[in-house]
């Protein structure tokens, strides 16, 4: 139930429910490399916080009164950056109440729609380094993350990895691209962000007990376009994400191979969006949890299938029929009206006679 309503706000709130969120050490300036079209968090622990924002144009914004459109500040100090792009590169202070650096993030957003994608069972090979012949002796390298955790378990999954792209002089510390080359890096090619995946095996750590997830009701395949667009709640380019379609997996290996097939994952999100043209029962999992399934709008030649594939861990009852997420979310807050209002009406009204009158209200719901 709280996962639920988490992730329902999430959706229906930007800035609210999971993120990636960074940390850095109090009075210490980090520098790194994201990822652009990813919501991040960037969090400072003060007392009454203040961000200001200096961009690669050398202008230092206070972040509440600029207007930057994508960033707002979220109640608990830190710095909520939506769909970031390449104008969010820059640095980030986040000032305490009498005006001293608390944190300083100097981030390079680099541009995800680059994204190089090499999956190891297919042979392909991430990219080389390459001299930036700018008279420095630059090298221009990708500085590989750990690989994340297998998207599936106890069955055949896959793991991705990121790589960003930095520049190193010979003696010097490297520094991500954005920053390093500012505008100008749209003239290398080889400027540009990776994601490496391979299959992977491991073995569950919890068995999925009493996990809830969101039940998505009745997507369309559009007519024009001939295909539907499915978002998997809390997923992330950042997070290991799964999706099945009738309980087959979806994998990189099949979808970044020549053959056809008809769903997409879209790198840019990591597959945190699907994209579908046939209809059948989606499940999205993250971090090995099943976090959503998609019913497609009309149900009747899938219930045969739901039928049989019910009974193992997915017996879950339907919350409602809601063709959107937001419906969804109505629904809880009228359950939640109905709860408070019976709890209010046993308590008060119908106090005398409690046992009998109880069951009245049970009816309601
Ligand atoms: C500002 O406050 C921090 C702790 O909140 C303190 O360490 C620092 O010395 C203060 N700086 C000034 C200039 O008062
Ligand atoms: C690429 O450059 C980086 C940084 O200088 C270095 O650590 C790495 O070993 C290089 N890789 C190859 C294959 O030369
Ligand atoms: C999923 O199963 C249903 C019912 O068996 C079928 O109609 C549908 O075409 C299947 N979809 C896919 C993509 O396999």
């Amino acid at each position: 139930m709280i996962t639920i309503l988490w992730t329902l706000l999430g959706f229906a709130l930007p800035g609210f429910g999971f993120h990636h969120t960074i940390r850095c050490p109090q009075a210490k300036e980090c520098q790194l490399a994201l990822l652009s079209h990813n919501d991040v968090v960037l969090e400072c622990r003060s007392y009454k916080a203040d961000w200001f924002f200096l961009g690669m144009d050398m202008e230092e914004k206070h972040i509440v009164f600029s207007g930057i459109p994508n960033i707002k500040e979220n109640p608990e100090g830190g710095l909520f950056i939506q769909n970031p792009s390449f104008f969010n590169t820059g640095l980030y202070q986040c000032r305490g109440w009498n005006g001293t650096q608390v944190t300083g993030y100097k981030i390079d957003f680099q541009d995800a729609s680059k994204l190089h994608i090499t999956h190891t069972g297919l042979n392909q090979k991430p990219l080389k380094n390459e001299t930036l012949n700018m008279g420095h002796g630059e090298i221009v390298f990708t500085k590989w993350e750990p690989w994340q955790k297998c998207s599936n378990c106890e069955t055949l999954g896959e793991r991705k990895r990121l790589g960003f792209c930095y520049v190193k002089e010979p003696l010097e510390e490297p520094i991500p691209c954005g920053l390093y080359l500012g505008e100008e890096e749209e003239l290398f090619p080889r400027v540009r962000p990776e994601m490496q995946v391979e299959a992977c095996y491991e073995l569950c750590q919890r068995n999925g007990i009493g996990v809830d997830f969101v039940i998505f009701d009745s997507f369309r395949i559009q007519e024009q376009t001939e295909y539907a667009w499915l978002t998997c709640p809390l997923a992330s380019i950042y997070r290991p994400v799964h999706w099945e379609a009738n309980n087959t997996a979806l994998t990189w290996q099949k979808q970044l191979s020549e053959k056809y097939v008809s769903t997409f994952m879209d790198p840019l999100s990591g597959g945190q969006q699907l994209r579908v043209v046939q209809p059948a029962i989606y499940r999205c999992f993250v971090e090995q949890e099943l976090i959503a399934q998609f019913n497609p709008a009309n149900p009747d030649n899938i219930m045969e299938f739901e039928r049989r594939s019910k009974g193992k861990e997915w017996s879950r009852k339907q919350p409602g029929k809601a063709d959107s997420v937001l419906r969804g979310l109505k629904l809880m807050l009228l359950m939640l009206s109905v709860l408070v209002v019976g709890a209010f009406l046993c308590k008060v009204v119908f106090r005398p006679s409690q046992g009998k009158k109880r069951n009245q209200v049970l009816l309601v719901k």
